[in-house]
């Protein structure tokens, strides 16, 4: 079996797997990093959604051989990408009291911090074609906590 070397929140790991297992299932069940959820498996859900060289990635549809040599955060290594004890992103939700059962959110938190490190004012019409699927709904608050932590990082 093929064997794939990553940094992996801030730690070189490696992984013995076929090469088109789904990143998803490397980081959780190989590697024990569950922040990153299954939701749907086929790229809709946005649950999994992690940060691959720093750019928003569903780990359901990307293969594990693609991580071999990059660099993956999860919502586990967000804080530690930025000064100070938690993103913007994160201390926004916080403040704004986001989550509800609380599983879509680490794929909505790491979706808005890749979508604020290149678009710093989105519009309302940017933040919905960002905002991924929750079950709960917590849609509105969503919205509100990305442009609190849009003027925090601006
Ligand atoms: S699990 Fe739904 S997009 Fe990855
Ligand atoms: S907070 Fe429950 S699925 Fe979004």
């Amino acid at each position: 079996m093929p064997s794939y070397s990553f940094q992996l929140n801030g730690k070189t790991v490696n992984v013995d797997a076929p090469a088109n297992l789904p990143a998803l299932w490397a980081i959780r069940d190989k590697l024990g990093v569950t922040g990153p959820k299954y939701g749907c498996g086929i790229n809709v859900c946005k649950a999994c959604t992690s940060h691959l060289n720093g750019a928003a990635v569903q780990l359901c549809n990307t293969a594990t051989s693609d991580l071999d040599g990059q660099t993956v955060t999860t919502i586990e290594g967000l804080a530690d990408t930025v000064p100070g004890d938690l993103h913007p992103v994160q201390e926004a939700w916080i403040e704004n009291d986001v989550a509800q059962c609380g599983y879509c959110q680490p794929g909505q938190i790491m979706s808005a911090a890749a979508m604020l490190a290149t678009n710093p004012n989105p519009t309302d019409a940017d933040i919905d074609a960002m905002i991924n699927v929750c079950r709960c709904g917590s849609y509105f608050r969503i919205r509100e906590a990305i442009k609190v932590a849009a003027a925090k990082m601006r």
